[in-house]
């Protein structure tokens, strides 16, 4: 089954979708955690659809099992009768009850018949729930029950199924949950992680989403339950958690705290009506305060869900701006606890890079070690390697690469030898060529704004340069033109390695955008070969497609296209990931790739979206845009996914 569609990402982070019996779930969701004693729910499921756009929520099976009075009722009129919900409801299994009070009284088997029974849209398998303190002989055990149960709950049902991933804090164990989750489950939910949000111990919270997230399937949804705290949701995102469940709202407003997305704060605390959200704006928080406990604590669950709601609409919209980093950046500065969790997350690229996008449109520095996001580490790391056999000039200070102010700078000394410049730049010194790149173009710190003026004239950077090079350079000599060869080449190189950029080379110019100065499109014969984006990044033009495929090597910086989708891609339609037949495992999401049949011919130019690890793991969903194609003679009609033999049941 597995149904999960990605839409748009940003690293693991994506906005995708899931169909369930009671509609389409969209993600990153919220999911309230609902009791399902309508007495002991603070607000109703339909107003908080109604008032706050939930689409759907999460129930205990448990709580309803175990009391006669719900028991019966939600065996005649089903869950959703019994909250009040006519949308998408979540099954949680006990487990959690287990945690609290030490033991549950229902079978993995019985509890699992009863969500069926009672129509639960996704159900969840009774895991054991494991204490971060469980020692690894102990861990292991539980684990072994989990998985066990999980392949009995899949014989048993054949609706949507959570499957949690135990572990403690064993990682290795984490890494076999999470693969063992994956064979079997739609929804991928991480447990047994309570206890450490409510300690604060994001350290190991980052280190159980990192051994675990790159095992989980990229065709599910991925859950993480506890995940209460707005302050917390941009740093799950970040790992790819797609799905939220929350009880805090009520638990915290229950002990009287209002939650916002920068912390916690006691009510009584409140000496000025700090919230105009629609509830605290019909009575200030001030009186609210005041009020008898059970209005108290309504109008408080009310704001907290609100404040949960509006930091996923933030998530989602940074996922679509690809500004994630920025927005967990930024909460993260809320506790010391969430900044060092964060860190432990900057310190494990690896479990990012494969995903990571190859461009952004922005890059704004939040924090000093902004410098360490995943995506700069890369560009380092190869910007060194790229530098490492050029010779060496002195640095030069960073500088917009107009070319009145390349004009000036010298590429070789007066003895005829060749100059390699780097510019000083907040990540470091990094190939003056390569400054259009993310994350080096649209780099934005403090250093813009405090030592060097964003503006300057010719004759000013001029004057800033020539101590480091007037005694070595012919200062009357114009270089627009060597700049922009040499340019247009680095570029080559830096995206498909010496020997096709050597290739590529001898037949393409590039030519400058006038009103900016920045390299615009790379011709051969007057004919675009590459088109530059703002973000520096050459994106081949079907010519440019055709040129490449001559000179790359087979297989590389392509998806290979089944016949079945090839008149359709050829007709600029989206390349679905279940026709894809091969890719380049070095691609990442966001790079431009040559779309062939199995004859290696060009159908067109895509965008990539999903990685190639991805692209082979998923049933639904794009794996590819088109920005450029060869045409049909018949242009198909449909939009739609069109319907293979492998199409998901
Ligand atoms: N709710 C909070 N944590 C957990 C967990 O680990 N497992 C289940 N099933 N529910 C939970
Ligand atoms: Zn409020």
């Amino acid at each position: 089954m597995s149904g999960f569609e990605t839409l748009e990402r940003d690293g693991l982070a994506r906005l995708g979708r899931f169909e369930t019996p009671h509609g389409t779930v969209s993600t990153p969701a919220l999911l309230p955690v609902v009791h399902p004693d309508r007495e002991r729910q603070p607000i109703a499921p339909n107003e908080m659809r109604d008032r706050l756009g939930i689409g759907a929520v999460i129930t205990s099976s448990y709580i309803v099992w175990r009391t006669p009075p719900l028991r019966s009722r939600a065996e005649s009129e089903g869950i959703h009768g019994l909250i009040g919900f006519d949308g998408p409801v979540m099954t949680d299994s006990g487990a959690f009850q287990q945690h609290a009070y030490g033991s549950v009284e229902v079978g993995p088997e019985e509890i699992l018949e009863f969500q069926g029974r009672i129509g639960s849209d996704v159900a969840t398998v009774l895991d054991l729930f494991t204490e971060p303190e469980t020692d690894r002989a102990e861990a292991e055990a539980a684990l072994a029950t989990t998985i066990d149960r999980a392949r009995a709950a899949r014989r048993a049902r054949s609706g949507l199924l959570a499957v949690p991933v135990q572990g403690g804090l064993h990682d290795e164990l984490r890494v076999r949950s999470a693969a063992e989750a994956s064979e079997i489950g739609d929804v991928l939910a991480v447990g047994g992680v309570v206890p450490l949000m409510e300690q604060y111990r994001f350290v190991e919270l980052a280190r159980i989403l990192a051994a675990v997230r790159p095992m989980l399937s990229p065709g599910s949804a991925v859950h993480l339950f506890g995940t209460g705290h707005p302050m917390t949701f941009a740093f799950a995102a970040l790992f790819g958690v797609d799905l939220f469940d929350s009880s805090a709202y009520h638990k915290f407003a229950r002990r009287g705290t209002l939650m916002f997305p920068e912390g916690s704060v006691p009510i009584e605390e409140i000496r000025d009506p700090i919230c105009r959200c629609a509830l605290c704006a019909e009575a200030p928080l001030t009186e609210v305060a005041r009020r008898p406990p059970p209005e108290r604590e309504r109008r408080i669950a009310f704001h907290n869900l609100l404040q949960s709601v509006e930091e996923i609409g933030r998530v989602r919209r940074a996922i679509r701006d690809g500004a994630l980093w920025e927005l967990a950046e930024r909460r993260a500065t809320a506790h010391p606890a969430l900044r060092a969790g964060l860190a432990e997350a900057r310190a494990r690229p690896e479990v990012f890079l494969p995903t990571e996008p190859e461009s952004r449109r922005s890059f704004r520095e939040v924090v000093a070690e902004s410098r360490e996001r995943p995506a700069v580490v890369r560009f380092r790391d190869r910007a060194a390697a790229f530098a490492a056999f050029r010779p060496a000039a002195g640095p030069i200070p960073r500088i917009a690469l107009r070319p009145e102010y390349l004009r000036h700078v010298p590429m070789e000394d007066r003895k005829g030898r060749p100059l390699a410049w780097a510019a000083e730049t907040p990540i470091g010194p990094v190939p003056l060529e390569l400054c259009d790149l993310y994350p080096v173009g649209p780099y934005l710190g403090m250093e813009e704004f405090r030592t060097v003026p964003r503006h300057r004239s010719p004759s000013s950077v001029r004057a800033l340069l020539e101590p480091a090079w007037g005694e070595v350079a012919d200062l009357d000599r114009d270089w627009s033109e060597a700049w922009t060869e040499r340019q247009v080449r680095a570029l080559l190189e830096w995206q498909y390695g010496r020997t096709v950029a050597e290739r590529l080379d001898p037949a393409v110019e590039g030519e400058r955008s006038r009103r900016t100065g920045r390299l615009r499109t790379i011709r051969s014969d007057g004919e675009p070969l590459f088109h530059v984006g703002t973000d520096g990044v050459p994106r081949p033009t079907m010519r440019g497609g055709e040129r490449l495929l001559t000179v790359l090597p087979p297989g590389r910086e392509r998806l290979v296209v089944d016949e079945d989708a090839a008149p359709f891609v050829s007709a600029g339609r989206s390349l679905f990931a279940r026709f894809v037949v091969g890719a380049d495992p070095g691609l990442v999401p966001d790079r431009s790739v040559l779309l062939v049949d199995r004859a290696d011919r060009l159908l067109a130019i895509g965008r990539l979206l999903l990685a190639p690890r991805e692209i082979s793991r998923v049933t639904r969903g794009v794996a590819a845009r088109v920005t450029a194609h060869r045409g049909a003679a018949e242009p198909p009609e449909e939009e739609t996914e069109p319907e293979g033999p492998s199409a998901p049941e």
